[in-house]
This record gives C-alpha cells, sequence and structure tokens, in this order.
C-alpha cells in the first residue's frame, strides 16, 4: 500500500479523472476526501470506494468559493487530523476564440481551473508546512502547452504549470513537492455532450496519437499515484504529460505538412 493512512482531498472526484485517482488512492490505503460541487456523484465515488473496502468521505465543496474551500480543509483536519496530498482537478471549460469569449466566460475560466487551484493550495499549504510534508498534484492539460484551441481554459492551465512550478521552489524546504500533470484527452464524462454530437470523435482524435487512441481515467490516476507516493520523494516541480505521445512529435500534423515518411 503505497498511501496508507495518508489523507487526500481530491478536487472533482465525482467524475471521469478525479474518481479516477479517488479510487485509486483509496486502494492504495489513503483516506480520500471527495471534494465536489456535485452532491450525487461525490457520494457515488464514496460508495465506490468504501465497497472496496476503502475509507472515503464526500465534502460538498464548490472551488471557485474560498469560503467553502476553508470550510472543506477544516472539515479534512478534524476528521483526519492531517492532509498529506491534494489534487486540484475540478475544473471549468467553455468558450471558444477570444474574439468570441465574453470577459464574464473568460473569467470563469480561470476562475475554475486556476484560481481554484491557488485558493485550494492557499488552504492546504499551512497545514503541508506545520507537518513540514505534503504532496500537491495539479492536473493541467495538454491545453496548456500548446494552442489547440478553448483559450480561456488553455491559458488557466498555462497558469497551473507555472502555479505548480512556484510552490515546489517556494516550499521544498519545508517537505512539500508539487507537480502537475497534462493529460491529452481521456475518455470521461466531460466528453459526453462532444460525443452526443460527433460519436466518433473519440475515433477520430486517436489519429493524432502516437498510440492510436486515447487515455483511460486510470491512466492518469496511475501518474497521479507516482507524484503523490514516496515513490516521487525527489520528483519536485515538474510536469509530466501523460498524452500517449500527442506533444512529442504531433507525428500526424508533421505528415501533412512536410510528407509522410520525410520527418
Ligand atoms: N478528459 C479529458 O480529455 C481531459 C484532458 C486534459 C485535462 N483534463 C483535466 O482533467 C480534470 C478532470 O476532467 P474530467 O474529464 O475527469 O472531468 P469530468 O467532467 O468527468 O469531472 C469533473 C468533476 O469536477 C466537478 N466540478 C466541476 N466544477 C466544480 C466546482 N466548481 N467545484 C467542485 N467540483 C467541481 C464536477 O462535478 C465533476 O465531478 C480537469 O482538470 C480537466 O481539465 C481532462
Amino acid at each position: 500500500m503505497q498511501l496508507a493512512n495518508r489523507t487526500a482531498i481530491i478536487t472533482g472526484a465525482g467524475s471521469g479523472i478525479g474518481r479516477a485517482i479517488a479510487c485509486r488512492f483509496a486502494a492504495e490505503g489513503a483516506h480520500v476526501v471527495v471534494a465536489d460541487i456535485n452532491d450525487a456523484a461525490g457520494m457515488e465515488t464514496v460508495a465506490a470506494i468504501e465497497d472496496e473496502g476503502g475509507t472515503a468521505r464526500f465534502v460538498h465543496t464548490d472551488v471557485t468559493d474560498s469560503v467553502a474551500i476553508e470550510a472543506m480543509v477544516s472539515q479534512t483536519v478534524d476528521i483526519y487530523s492531517s492532509i498529506d496530498i491534494l489534487v486540484n482537478n475540478a475544473y471549468f471549460c467553455d468558450g471558444g476564440d477570444i474574439l468570441t469569449v465574453d470577459e464574464a466566460l473568460w473569467n470563469r475560466n480561470i476562475s475554475g481551473c486556476l484560481s481554484s487551484a491557488f485558493l485550494c493550495c492557499k488552504a492546504v499549504l499551512p497545514h503541508m508546512i506545520d507537518q513540514e510534508k505534503g504532496a500537491i498534484v495539479n492536473i493541467a492539460s495538454v491545453n496548456g502547452l500548446l494552442g489547440l484551441g478553448e483559450e480561456g481554459y488553455s491559458a488557466a492551465k498555462a497558469g497551473v504549470i507555472s502555479l505548480t512550478q512556484n510552490i515546489a521552489v517556494r516550499y521544498g524546504e519545508h517537505g512539500v513537492r508539487a507537480n502537475s500533470i497534462c493529460p491529452g484527452t481521456i475518455q470521461t464524462p466531460a466528453w459526453t455532450a462532444v460525443r452526443e454530437k460527433d460519436p466518433n470523435v473519440f475515433d477520430r482524435l486517436a489519429k493524432w496519437y502516437p498510440l492510436k487512441r486515447v487515455g483511460k481515467p486510470e491512466e492518469i490516476a496511475a501518474a497521479a499515484l507516482f507524484l503523490a507516493s514516496d515513490q516521487a520523494s525527489f520528483v519536485t516541480g515538474t510536469n509530466l504529460i501523460v498524452d500517449g505521445g500527442l506533444t512529442a512529435g504531433l507525428k500526424r500534423m508533421g505528415e501533412e505538412l512536410v510528407g509522410a515518411g520525410n520527418s
């Protein structure tokens, strides 16, 4: 058990990647706090963990609300006495390019992805510094690395990578590690609306991936487990790209640009 008796807060753990991380961490012995805005989904995650013999609590949390975050962190400390791991996974993504996104929508993307991670780190860090240990894992995206559209979301995810590096540098001497993960396309409920309009979207996107498929939530959970565990005791300030090779070469795009076999 890699996380025996550690306490882990996972935001957005009611669905997709967050749920997979919560289940994996619980299977590794962690006491998991499922912090989600969706009560039914959060409680489903808790039930799934308990069915497997793990320990979890649901705490209703809106990660865009600093008061709610402080309350969730206090509740976690009251229940489990410590906070060893924070995974910032909840997010908001909507809107297209800069000319069509209005200021309010832009701000919702920044608030839902970046300010939320900042607020959760700010609330948890004093406890980790007091304990002189802690691991933060921030879920960013390949959108934070390249110009892939969804500008507000992408800018926020680039900010998450920078926030992570700064936390790693500033609080490393207090035993706090901070790392980010950039997933490529992962099959989660986040894609439900897109799949209703375009049922073959994953097959279409798979062509861009050297592994010729999109990813599974469990594959991000495995990366998060590594970064949160003692296996990564000398890993901090890094950004782990878990994207089936998408950003390594954008091979298909390269083929289209310079001709197959020439690159
Ligand atoms: N799925 C992908 O293809 C993909 C790719 C790259 C990065 N990511 C990142 O992975 C993370 C998880 O994505 P997913 O695909 O699992 O999404 P998802 O939609 O399946 O789950 C998101 C969860 O976050 C919760 N949530 C939303 N707003 C919240 C708020 N204000 N407060 C608390 N909880 C809130 C939702 O209720 C839901 O349970 C996100 O950070 C996303 O940017 C996903």
